[in-house]
């Protein structure tokens, strides 16, 4: 049988769980960050209800996005790509990758260790990572903390970097993770307005 000819853009599965995995992050990053100075209440506590259902799902995306990286594979680096760039562009990716799986699992142990029950979206109940304890929980939500501020600030790189490709050196480093059709339809622009 021939050797299939190696992947050029990104399964279609790991642009829609990139893209719904970014637009969760941002979805949350607003919610953790307002949700403090709401007034106490029942609006507070589901708002909190639902930062944590959507943290888990981004827990769950995380994994089935390294599941289908890892049986769908990756495109490789664009042809003329320096060998320092990519290794930056890897060391980020999977330190993103870290991320996904550490934010979520610090909000989940903040959430123990303060004593609260967990649920994801009032359907499933999960289990109490590690007993109530208050110098613990105050360390959680220090960790929590910090890891979402490295996380923001690698994806405000990241997406720099995306947009530099794009618009600067004009490759297709951006364009491979947008869904094809997309893509057509601008190749389809470029020939009518050459
Ligand atoms: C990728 C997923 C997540 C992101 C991006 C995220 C983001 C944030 C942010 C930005 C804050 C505000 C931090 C601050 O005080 O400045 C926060 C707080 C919080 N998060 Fe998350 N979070 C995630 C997942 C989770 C999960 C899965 C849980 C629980 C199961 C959770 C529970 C909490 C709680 C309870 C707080 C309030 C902590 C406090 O101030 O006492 N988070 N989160
Ligand atoms: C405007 C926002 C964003 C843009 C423009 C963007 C763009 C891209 C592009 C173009 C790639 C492919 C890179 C390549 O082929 O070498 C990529 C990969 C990746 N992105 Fe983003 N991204 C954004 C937001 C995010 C967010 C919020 C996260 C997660 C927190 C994220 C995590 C990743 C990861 C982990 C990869 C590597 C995929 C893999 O190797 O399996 N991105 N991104």
């Amino acid at each position: 049988m021939p050797t299939p000819a190696p992947r050029t853009d990104w399964s279609s599965a790991s642009q829609l769980l990139h893209w719904l995995v970014a637009v969760l992050i941002l979805v949350m990053a607003w919610l953790g960050l307002t949700m403090g100075d709401l007034p106490n209440g029942p609006d507070k506590i589901a708002t909190y209800a639902l930062h944590k259902s959507i943290g888990l799902t981004i827990l769950g995306l995380a994994l089935l996005r390294l599941l289908v990286r890892w049986r769908a594979g990756a495109p490789a680096p664009i042809p003329g790509t320096p060998h320092w760039q990519s290794r930056i562009a890897t060391i980020t990716h999977v330190a993103l990758y870290v991320l996904l799986l550490a934010l979520p699992l610090t909000g989940w142990l903040l959430n123990s260790t303060a004593g609260f029950p967990l649920q994801w979206f009032g359907l499933v109940n999960l289990p109490s990572l590690a007993a109530r304890d208050e110098a613990l929980h105050a360390l959680w939500v220090e960790a929590h903390e910090l890891l979402f501020w490295a996380m923001a600030t690698l994806v405000v790189l990241h997406a720099a970097a995306a947009f530099h490709h794009h618009l600067f050196l004009r490759d297709a480093t951006l364009s491979r993770m947008l869904p094809r059709g997309r893509r057509r339809a601008r190749a389809h622009d470029a020939l009518e307005t050459h």
